[in-house]
């Protein structure tokens, strides 16, 4: 009797997990910037470049010295992730708090960009979703600059 129980109910936990995976697909629409650059895997390469050229640049890296950088990735990817209509919920602080004290520069913010272009480039995003996602990007400047 027991185990019939738990038989069931082993089975309606992976119905209703099923579900929800079916739900958080339904709710990507393929024509989001999300689906047309390849989803998270495509999206995880590029933050992986894109941190690889920061940390190897003197005049962005002073910041990272005590930075968790698998955290700092992982943050990166789900910020992207939905803000270009993916599935995934940003975890990590707003941007005026995850940069204050930092003085970032106009200049280094356009470093930046730089950097993530050259990433996108690096597993040829087309143009039209580079400029997407830059654009997406540059609107954060006003919340990353000077704080
Ligand atoms: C271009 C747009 C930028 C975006 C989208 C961005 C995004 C992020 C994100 C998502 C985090 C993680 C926050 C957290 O874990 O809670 C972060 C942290 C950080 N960012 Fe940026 N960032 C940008 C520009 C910059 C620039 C220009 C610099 C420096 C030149 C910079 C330096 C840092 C540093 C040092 C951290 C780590 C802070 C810590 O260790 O807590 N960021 N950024």
């Amino acid at each position: 009797m027991l185990k019939k129980m738990l038989i069931t109910a082993a089975f309606g936990l992976v119905l209703s997990a099923c579900a929800m995976q079916q739900e958080q697909k339904a709710q990507v629409s393929p024509d989001s910037l999300y689906a047309r650059l390849g989803g998270m895997p495509a999206i995880e390469a590029v933050v992986d470049e894109f941190t690889a050229r920061m940390a190897a640049d003197p005049r962005v890296n002073k910041g990272f010295a005590k930075t968790d950088i698998a955290k700092f990735k992982k943050n990166l990817a789900d910020q992207i992730c939905e803000a270009t209509g993916g599935p995934c919920k940003y975890k990590g602080k707003d941007m005026v708090s995850a940069h204050k004290g930092m003085n970032i520069t106009n200049e280094q913010f356009n470093i930046t960009g730089g950097h993530l272009a050259a990433a996108l480039d690096k597993f040829n995003v087309p143009m039209k979703e580079k400029n997407e996602l830059l654009s997406a990007i540059g609107s954060m400047q006003k919340d990353i600059v000077g704080k």
